[in-house]
């Protein structure tokens, strides 16, 4: 590690995240020029959460458009882990995959891994993870998922098929090697240890439900990549093809460092979060501005190190010349935080009561999601 220490594996971010060092450990690709331009010419428009780079590392997603455009089935897939009510951060990929699955038409397999956080988190008993699987599943079907193309499962209740899948990637996969890919210890429970065998299935169960050759590309956060590494080891001695990826950084919470973290109510927000509690944290938020307004028409801000302009730039505002409008402005000492954090709130909180809406009509259309045994 260099002397800026940072830390990511599936179950833990530590320290300041350096996404460009994160591509050499992880061996993955940044996402070229070349290859958002092929993006943009089958989806008609460029996503913001990539114009703008949230979404900045891959493996073999040209691989993907290739079989898409010689007619293989091209099928996304992406999961949540149900530890907690959802929040903004978690959805970043689900937000990226509907655009996806506009694009290609794709069929989409959503895993919930209510096995994982149950053996991974300490405190969480069997009811808690049940009921936040409940509650994750409507902010899921909110994003707008095409019912006809989508299925959501859990571990635990959509369990014969995919466990059948898991033994035959697990034999494959030593205890050295799970050790070194997620950093298992003496006391990592044997359950854990088996898991990475299941996050993997649905790499390959397009192709063992639908007995046809089908190419996955799975959208999610980097910190999951060690997973796909696993997968894709696996992959050719079981005969099916390799996942490729789409992989993002991860959403900073509102105070100073750290990703959006459910553990940090007050720098986090919720889609469950009533829009004025939302506003008032960011307006709480931390930011790039000087202690004093005369200091900061003097000196200019710092959008570089602030939240609510990573925000307006990462999702919030998509106007390409608004958003340059506001950095230069920032630094000239032209543009107060005021004026930002107003900007974002009323962002903000358009932006839950439309999910909110959303939510609710979910409630009756969890069957048309649910894949069962
Ligand atoms: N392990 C993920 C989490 O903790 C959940 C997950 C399962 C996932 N399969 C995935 C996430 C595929 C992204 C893509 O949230």
């Amino acid at each position: 590690m260099s002397n800026n220490e940072f830390k990511v594996t599936p179950w833990e971010v530590k320290g300041e995240v350096d996404y460009d060092e994160l591509l050499k450990q992880f061996g993955v690709e940044p996402l070229n020029d070349k290859l958002l331009e092929r993006l943009r010419g089958h989806a008609g428009s460029l996503h913001v959460l990539l114009r703008r780079k949230v979404f900045y590392a891959h493996r073999e997603i040209g691989d993907w458009m290739d079989s898409y455009e010689k007619g293989v089935k091209a099928v996304l897939y992406t999961g949540r882990g149900p530890s907690g009510y959802t929040h903004l951060g978690h959805l970043i990929p689900w937000i990226l995959t509907k655009y996806l699955q506009d694009a290609f038409g794709s069929d989409l397999y959503f895993q919930i891994t209510d096995d994982e956080k149950y053996l991974v988190d300490q405190e969480l008993t069997m009811e808690d993870i049940h009921r936040y699987t409940k509650d994750n599943i409507l902010d899921i079907i909110a994003v707008g998922f095409d019912p006809r193309k989508t299925r959501v499962f859990t571990d635990l209740t959509y369990t014969k098929e995919q466990y059948n899948i898991a033994v035959r990637v697990a034999k494959h996969v030593t205890f050295s090697t799970a050790r070194a890919t997620f950093g298992f210890t003496d006391s990592s429970n044997i359950g854990i240890i088996f898991f990475p065998a299941i996050q993997a299935v649905p790499c390959f169960l397009p192709q063992v439900l639908e007995k046809r050759d089908a190419h996955v590309l799975i959208p999610c956060a980097i910190d999951q990549e060690p997973y796909w590494r696993i997968a894709r080891d696996v992959a050719p001695k079981l005969g099916y093809r390799k996942p490729a990826g789409i992989y993002s950084k991860f959403i900073p919470g509102l105070g100073a460092g750290g990703k959006m973290s459910a553990s940090m109510p007050e720098t986090c927000i919720f889609l469950s979060d009533k829009p004025e509690e939302a506003v008032k944290k960011v307006k709480n938020a931390f930011t790039g501005g000087q202690p004093t307004i005369k200091e900061q028409r003097e000196k200019g801000g710092n959008p570089d190190v602030c939240v609510i302009y990573s925000y307006l730039y990462s999702l919030f505002d998509e106007d390409d010349r608004s958003v340059a409008e506001t950095y230069r402005a920032c630094k000239a000492g032209e543009r107060m935080c005021g004026e930002c954090k107003n900007q974002l709130a009323d962002k903000v909180a358009a932006f839950l009561k439309e999910h909110q809406r959303r939510r609710e009509a979910a409630k009756k259309r969890v069957d048309e999601f649910l894949l069962k045994e």
